[in-house]
């Protein structure tokens, strides 16, 4: 029963291009309601302290103003359930005590955006601040804390970098970074009686459903959130934030419907940020390249309140060959706001170290880095012992290095040049381990020839309008014009987060499930009919194409799916379908990552994602850099990277999920940085025009080349890429930089001074 003509993996447009380009598409920002208020929030200027008073009568009394919010007058709201991967936040406006810059200590709502603004601008705070600590320096490093049991140990990495012909030891930085999605975060929330409905720019409706309905002490059922539409995320969309909570308390008090809209300083506070850290990385290697030890310590930035499990050093016991690896995360918690996962969350900071000491150890030895790589490639997976559900990471290097042309490389630094610009060939390999959660879907047939494909999963931009579309199109052997598919609300069958790389395999597994059970069944009723030409088949007899059954071995003989329905006097027919991940994924977690690492917060772990898959996808990034030494300038001048992602769902939006993932690699690598003000804990930076990001200019031509086959490990075969793009670009370029100069960079964000003779 296999589909005759493969639409999986064609290179189509989106399907809500149109609606997207147009403005029809409704993203929460653009939801209108009868009697909509609209809501400023007014933030803590301040990192630690108490608020003494809050001085709200001329707000109360402006133009507009319907309602004034703060700790007075909020009702008290139950805590959401704490849940290890997404903490929710403190629920706010309940005391007066203030724990970050940014801090929402009163919330306006008026009868418009700009009357709320106002008012808002009117509201006098008195407070005593306190002493606060911001920053990963000398003192706070010494609170550093293992809240998680985080620690990975093989072998004896120690005493086999005492025994080691060459040792790398050095120590690496990142920068706070800010995920930035374009697409303001927004609420807007109504009340129906004791039903509750909300539109959010969530990458996690079922969450913030679940959420809500504790903090308002309401049965789920009565909670609806709904993010059909969702202008970006990377991370910043997983959790519940405290804007939400204060949007839906407000449109109860008030009896209307409410909407906030966060201003873009406002996101650099209230919606997370990927941590700062400080990493130690040592590794210790034969002549002959074998590296024989991996130890990697990492410290990073959290939150005092809300705080994030953010492992920095989880993949690399699982990424070398090698005998000997003790990988430690630790955490410094600090006055700041809380971070939250982005792009990559710990495998951009960890691959940056290790993939950098990579090719020092290359250097120190006089070896290629590719074959370095290669000389230590973990053909099994290297914690177990168990065979990788695929891996074509050495395909990755082969064809990348091909493409991208690195046999032209001479290794010696600052060997290659054209005209006043010093050329640098850098590389470097990723293995990236993706979430795949339970997740379920129902799919409609319909005596119109049309299908409704049903999944309460969010599209944030990565293509899951269309790849799902593919899916149930390729599943059902239909055009995909004749496919709709319905996602981001809670009335909807249950689906993950769009996160953790999971969302494609997860969803696409489930509806490609309902593509079968719907032939099953149609097949059943056909079947059972003596009057059908697929009377008496089974699954195994029949194929389908063009919206049809029919008999392998005679294709003129089958029915439409429209004629089984007629025949059977329905108008549509309904089934559901569901993925999960492998229990022996599961049992092979357990034994590795998880509990090893973890110990009962491990378990829990597994309990709430129901699997981190031990299968990965894998990629390697060639990068060419020219430094002008004069000016320090710095260019990516072109990329390669060549990645296994198993079964490709949509081959030009695959492309587009691994160039924007390697644009934000080249944000990383080159400007992103959050400044904090080190008394206030002010974010200095919190506007698009001074936080930078790179822009057309800073972005090469990117050749991105897929390998590798689909992955054994689920129907479908994908593998997870939302993220594997950014991860090994930073390291990429600050490699390729070497090789430029002769300057090895070990802080990102790299700089112009850094850079300069
Ligand atoms: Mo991603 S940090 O799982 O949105």
């Amino acid at each position: 029963m296999t589909p005759e003509s493969r639409v999986i993996g064609l290179g189509l447009d989106r399907v809500d291009g149109p609606a997207k380009v147009t403005g029809a598409a409704t993203y929460t920002m653009d939801v209108t309601a009868d009697g909509l208020l609209h809501a400023a929030l007014v933030r803590s200027t301040f990192a630690v302290g108490t608020i003494t008073s809050i001085e709200t009568a001329q707000a109360e009394a402006a133009p507009g103003v319907v309602a004034v919010f703060t700790r007075h007058n909020v009702p008290r709201m139950k805590k959401p359930s704490w849940n290890l991967l997404t903490p929710p936040p403190p629920v706010p406006l309940q005391d007066g005590s203030v724990h970050h810059y940014g801090q929402y200590i009163a919330m306006v709502v008026a009868e418009t955006h700009q009357q709320a603004t106002a008012a808002a601008a009117l509201i006098r705070v008195d407070h005593e601040a306190a002493g606060a600590s911001l920053s990963l320096d000398a003192p706070a490093l010494k609170s550093r804390t293992n809240p998680y049991f985080l620690d990975a140990k093989r072998g004896d990495a120690e005493s086999a970098l005492t025994a080691a012909d060459v040792v790398i030891d050095a120590t690496f930085t990142t920068q706070a970074n800010a995920h930035n999605p374009l697409g303001l975060f927004s609420t807007v929330a109504r009340w129906d009686g004791e039903h509750l409905i909300v539109h959010d720019s969530t990458q996690n409706p079922y969450l913030i459903r679940d959420s809500l309905a504790k903090v308002f002490s309401i049965s789920k059922d009565k909670v609806q959130v709904l993010a059909p539409y969702v202008g970006g995320g990377f991370g910043a969309g997983l959790r519940l934030w405290q804007h939400v909570i204060l949007t839906a308390m407000a449109a109860r008090a008030v009896g209307r419907p409410v909407k906030t809209v966060l201003t873009r300083p406002q996101m650099f506070t209230g919606i997370g940020h990927r941590p700062a850290t400080i990493q130690r990385m040592r590794v210790g290697a034969r002549r002959d390249g074998t590296i024989t030890a991996i130890d990697h310590e990492a410290t990073s930035t959290a939150a005092k309140v809300a705080n994030v499990l953010y492992p920095v050093t989880l993949t690399t016991p699982a990424t070398y060959r090698c005998d000997n690896v003790r990988g430690r995360d630790r955490q410094v918690r600090l006055d700041i706001p809380s971070p939250a996962h982005m792009r990559g969350p710990g495998e951009a900071e960890g691959n940056f170290a290790l993939e950098t000491a990579l090719d020092e150890v290359a250097c120190a030895i006089g070896m290629d880095p590719v074959e370095l790589r290669m000389r230590n490639y973990a053909k099994v997976h290297p914690q177990t012992g168990l065979a990788w559900s695929s891996k074509a990471l050495d395909e990755c290097y082969r064809q990348g290095a091909e493409r991208f042309g690195w046999a032209g490389r001479t290794p010696q630094p600052r060997s290659m040049r054209d005209g006043q610009w010093l050329v640098g060939y850098g590389m470097a390999g990723v293995t990236y381990s993706h979430f795949q959660a339970k997740c379920q879907a129902s799919l409609t047939v319909r005596d119109d020839g049309t299908v409704l494909v049903r999944s309460g999963a969010t599209d944030i931009g990565q293509g899951t309008y269309t790849v799902i579309t593919q899916v149930a199109a390729d599943g059902l052997g239909l055009d995909p014009v004749n496919i709709r598919f319905e996602l981001g609300d809670t009335g909807l069958p249950r689906a993950p987060q769009a996160g953790g790389s999971g969302l494609a395999t997860a969803l696409s597994n489930a509806v490609h499930d309902a593509t079968v059970n719907a032939i099953e069944a149609l097949l059943a009723s056909a079947s059972a009919d003596p009057a059908s030409p697929l009377h008496g088949c089974s699954a195994r007899d029949v194929a389908v194409a063009g919206g049809r059954i029919h008999r392998e071995d005679d294709a003129s003989r089958g029915e439409t799916y429209v004629a089984i329905l007629a025949r059977s006097g329905r108008s549509e027919l309904t089934v559901e379908g569901s993925s999960a991940p492998s229990r022996a994924e599961i049992g092979a977690l357990l034994g590795s990552f998880a509990v090893s690492r973890m110990g009962r917060a491990g378990r829990r772990l597994v309990e709430a994602t129901h699997a981190i898959a031990p299968a990965g996808a894998f990629a390697a990034h060639f990068v060419e850099v020219r430094v002008d030494p004069q000016l320090g300038r710095l260019r990516v001048q072109r990329m390669v990277s060549a990645v296994d992602a198993g079964q490709v769902l949509n081959e030009k939006l695959a492309r587009s999920q691994i160039i924007g993932g390697v644009v934000g690699g080249i944000g990383q690598a080159l400007f992103e940085e959050i400044t904090t003000d080190v008394g206030s804990g002010r974010i200095s930076n919190a506007t698009l025009a001074d936080y930078l990001v790179p822009v057309n200019a800073d972005v090469p031509d990117l050749d991105v080349v897929f390998v590798g086959e689909p992955d054994s490990d689920n129907a479908v075969g994908v593998k997870g890429i939302g993220e594997i793009g950014l991860v090994g670009v930073a390291a990429a370029i600050g490699n390729a930089i070497h090789h430029a100069t002769g300057k090895r960079l070990r802080s990102l964000p790299f700089t112009i001074t850094e850079l300069m003779d």
